[in-house]
């Protein structure tokens, strides 16, 4: 008995194998298009996700940010006032996947933020939308400075204050 199933069990493996092979090929035949891209995240493409940061700070001056997650470093970049920054990437299996950002401006101080973490933005039960593309706008208000903007323009935009919290040191 245990020897006439072996055939099928191999031939289950090799359709298998075929098929997540494809799958990880296709996810990779994407990357060029939509660098910079986080595939350290984990192989299984979860959820895709895409965030927009754009550039409202009062005083108009140029905006630097710099984003990571533990596997990722986009670098700093410097976004011009009105300007955006976007990057993609794809929330990892266990969903622990987290972006933290630290921004400065001249005039504006030194500030972090977690522009991206799933008990916000990818919870489908939270107290907020889950985003898909996730734009933020970043200067507009001094006390609630960091807001993630709604699709529809009738939904309120959701306001935060600056995550300048002990775990700065993460970065
Ligand atoms: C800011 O950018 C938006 C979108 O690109 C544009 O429509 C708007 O006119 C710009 N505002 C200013 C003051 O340049
Ligand atoms: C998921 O991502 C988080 C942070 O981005 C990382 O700490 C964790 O190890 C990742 N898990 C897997 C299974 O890749």
């Amino acid at each position: 008995m245990s020897f006439t199933n072996k055939p099928n069990l191999i031939l289950l493996f090799m359709i298998f194998s075929t098929l997540i092979f494809f799958t990880l090929s296709l996810d990779l035949s994407n990357a060029p298009a939509e660098a910079p891209t986080s595939y350290g995240d984990g192989w299984l493409p979860f959820a895709k996700k895409h965030v927009i940061i754009i550039n409202k700070v009062k005083n108009k001056e140029i905006l630097n940010v710099h984003c990571k997650s533990s596997k990722t470093d986009l670098g700093m970049v410097h976004i011009p006032w009105n300007g955006t920054w976007d990057f993609r990437f794809h929330v990892n299996f266990s969903k622990t996947t987290k972006f933290h950002c630290h921004f400065t401006w001249t005039g504006g101080g030194s500030h972090y933020f977690y522009i991206f973490k799933v008990s916000r933005d990818d919870h489908v039960h939270g107290k907020f939308l889950v985003c898909k593309e996730c734009i933020w706008e970043v200067g507009r208000d001094d006390k609630n400075p960091i807001c993630r903007i709604p699709r529809s323009e009738k939904d309120k935009p959701y306001c935060f204050k600056w995550e300048d919290g002990p775990w700065k040191k993460l970065l």
